[in-house]
């Protein structure tokens, strides 16, 4: 029996990865779809085609602060562990917001919401199991100025990651990252910052983890046609969400190949972090 869990799911691309999931699974197997809004999270169990394995629909709002720890410790009681996460939630932001009024809320999301999932679920992994988290090819240092680099290179922990993270977001807040060398486009820096994150955990855990046949990643998705991105660039001619999907479900359901461990994933291929 196989258990799976996609954050962000009630559209976009976690919805995608939802179906896709129960497509390639089995009845006996389950898919949690969710979502921090219990209606669209009906809405959205509801609308799967059905086959394949069972979709469930839990709450899962990343950005308050004890939810990924509980429904980790239901998830073993109920299934005794978990086979595949997929960290996808993400704040919708426009071109139209200043960072200065949303950076708090962004964070809490796309970045304390994944050190949050990061520190809740990969206890509970089964063997052979993965856990992803959707990032983007702007979550490498290529995009940073050289002189921010060692904010993501030199922590050694998830908490001190955090630190590095909370200590932008100050800086974004009161102004001091506008008139510095930070990135406007307060995705960049966020990104980065899941990526880091992966990848200090991984340095932890990668012996047991490869020893069990477990894959801990970051994966860019490439552009796809959604409303978020719909705000930012002409995506008409994008992949849609189930077109980019298919490679993401090929990692994680995929055996194990050590070269992708801690890394950063695009179609299968490596993005050097530096
Ligand atoms: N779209 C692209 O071109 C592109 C490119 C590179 C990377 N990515 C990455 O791919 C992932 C999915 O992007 P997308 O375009 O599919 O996004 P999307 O369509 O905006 O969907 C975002 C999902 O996150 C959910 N969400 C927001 N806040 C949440 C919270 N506090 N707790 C739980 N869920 C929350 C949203 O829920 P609601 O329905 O309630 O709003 C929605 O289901 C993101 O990590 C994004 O950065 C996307």
């Amino acid at each position: 029996m196989t258990v799976a869990l996609v954050t962000g799911a009630t559209q976009g691309l976690g919805l995608a990865l939802v179906e896709g999931l129960a497509q390639r699974l089995t009845p006996a197997d389950t898919v949690y779809l969710t979502g921090r809004d219990i209606n669209k999270i009906t809405e959205a169990v509801q609308s799967m085609p059905g086959g394949g394995a069972e979709v469930r629909g839990e709450v899962l709002d990343v950005a308050d602060p004890g939810a990924a720890a509980k429904l980790a410790a239901q998830l073993e009681e109920r299934h005794g562990g978990i086979d595949v996460v997929f960290g996808n939630a993400v704040m919708r932001v426009g071109p139209d917001d200043d960072p200065r009024d949303v950076v708090n809320a962004y964070t809490e999301v796309n970045n304390f919401g994944t050190t949050r999932l990061l520190r809740a679920f990969t206890p509970i992994l089964n063997d052979s199991g993965s856990l992803i988290v959707v990032a983007s090819t702007l979550g490498t240092l290529h995009h940073l100025a050289p002189v921010l680099h060692n904010r993501f290179t030199t922590p050694s922990t998830l908490d001190e990651m955090d630190a590095q993270v909370a200590r932008w977001r100050d800086e974004v807040k009161d102004g001091r990252a506008k008139s510095g060398a930070w990135p406007g486009f307060v995705n960049i820096p966020s990104k980065i910052g899941q990526v880091a994150a992966v990848r200090v955990l991984a340095r932890e855990r990668r012996e047991s983890d490869l020893a069990r046949g477990i894959l801990l990643a970051s994966v860019c998705p490439g552009m796809i046609n959604t409303p978020t991105s719909a705000l930012w660039w002409d995506v008409s001619t994008a992949p849609t969400p189930a077109q980019a999907a298919t490679a993401l479900l090929d990692l994680a359901l995929s055996p194990l190949d050590p070269a992708q461990y801690g890394e950063l994933v695009r179609h299968g291929e490596v993005l050097p972090f530096s």
